[in-house]
């Protein structure tokens, strides 16, 4: 049995009545009481987090067994990426720290979200990006924050290591998730679904690249256990594409590749923290290849209506696999029970790599502004 703290009953109640009455709060002042914040913490926040859990339909009648699939959609945090909730504390710390430049090496949505968090701290913001791979949504964010964006020849994990080296320099704060700042913002996402189902769910499911999420989402899971929130931990379940799988391989990848350009990370910074969250949940790492993501991609947007962008696909692609006779033999999804929760986090927001799915050229049909020609086209796309 876990034992409850007085306190932590009153803090869980006023944090729950202060975010009824108040939607408009983010993950600091909703989850104060569960983050490395003091009063005197300035709050640097665009109001993040907060972020739909969706059911979906379609997706729990492919599952069955009265299965229940729902989709946390961090897409649609401000900077239109999950990062925002471990940016807020990153940023906020380093400030309170007295950090005049906040640095980061990313594939695209970490320095987005560093930029931003960084220009409503009125601080500067350095992002190290690897040459001509990242979305260009991403880097269009980055520019118009301000932050200074260096592209680097040579992939993500080379980015890191050089922020590594940049850390040990004087007023210079890195906000990777290598800053475990980041990590305790991140795991309100998973308050926030215990939060809204009432329990913790039977499996989560989510994309896997440096592996700073998976670590952060158990973390919150666990702390929501011993609290008293919850009475169970999920089995977590991540997936990395296939040609960039370092955790699956359990070894380097020197070259990774993909075309869900966020996930292509080699050598993860979380490695063991994701490893131990996988092992210990009674979960598993899985693979799934590019085609998979691009269909999973596609599927989720004409059938359940949101579009995220192809490493947010992979959870999804995931899910899809272990319905499939793809499924691996120790696939968790087997081992539910009737009426399980699922939930899969949907990372990041389609319309950052809107390229990703206009590669293969799709045009509108044109037409005479006639209503008659307008009805002979709609008949034959029927
Ligand atoms: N999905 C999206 C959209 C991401 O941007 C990332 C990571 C992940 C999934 C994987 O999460 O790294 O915690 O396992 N993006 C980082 C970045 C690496 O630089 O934006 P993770």
């Amino acid at each position: 049995m876990c034992e409850i703290a007085a306190d932590d009953v009153v803090g869980f109640v006023m944090s729950t009545i202060t975010s009824a009455l108040n939607p408009c709060i983010g993950v600091i002042e909703r989850y104060r009481a569960f983050l490395p914040v003091s009063e005197t913490t300035p709050v640097i926040s665009l109001n993040e987090g907060s972020t739909p859990l969706i059911p979906a339909p379609r997706l729990s009648s492919i599952v069955g067994r009265d299965c229940r699939v729902y989709l946390k959609f961090e897409g649609l945090n401000p900077t239109g990426s999950f990062k925002d909730r471990g940016m807020t504390v990153a940023v906020s710390k380093a400030v309170e720290r007295g950090a005049s430049l906040v640095v980061c090496a990313s594939t695209g949505n970490t320095s987005a979200s560093a930029a931003a968090y960084a220009a409503r701290a009125g601080i500067q913001c350095a992002v190290l990006i690897p040459s001509g791979k990242i979305a260009m949504g991403k880097l269009a964010q980055a520019f118009v924050h301000g932050a200074v964006v260096i592209a680097l020849e040579g992939n993500f994990d080379r980015c890191l290591s050089l922020i590594r080296e940049l850390s040990t320099e004087p007023g210079i704060a890195v906000v990777n998730s290598i800053n475990h700042d980041r990590l305790e913002g991140q795991k309100t996402a998973a308050f926030e679904i215990v939060d809204a189902l009432g329990e913790a769910p039977d499996l989560h499911i989510l994309p896997v690249g440096n592996a700073g999420n998976t670590a952060a989402y158990w973390k919150g899971y666990a702390e929501y256990l011993d609290s008293g929130h919850s009475t169970r931990l999920p089995r977590m379940l991540g997936f990395q594409a296939a040609n960039a799988a370092p955790i699956y391989y359990d070894r380097v990848i020197e070259q990774p590749e993909t075309v869900a350009s966020a996930i292509r990370i080699g050598n993860p910074a979380s490695w063991k923290l994701a490893k131990a969250a996988f092992n210990g949940s009674g979960g598993a790492v899985d693979i799934v290849t590019d085609g998979e993501i691009v269909s999973a991609q596609r599927w989720l947007a004409s059938n359940e209506g949101l579009f995220v962008e192809p490493a947010s696909a992979a959870s999804v692609a995931g899910l899809l696999k272990c319905c499939s006779e793809k499924a691996c033999a120790q696939c968790p999804l087997r081992l539910l029970p009737e009426g399980a929760t699922i939930v899969c986090t949907l990372t990041g927001h389609g319309l950052k790599d809107v390229a990703a799915v206009m590669s293969d050229g799709p045009q509108p049909l044109f037409a005479a502004p006639s209503k008659t020609e307008i009805l002979a086209i709609l008949k034959k796309s029927k």
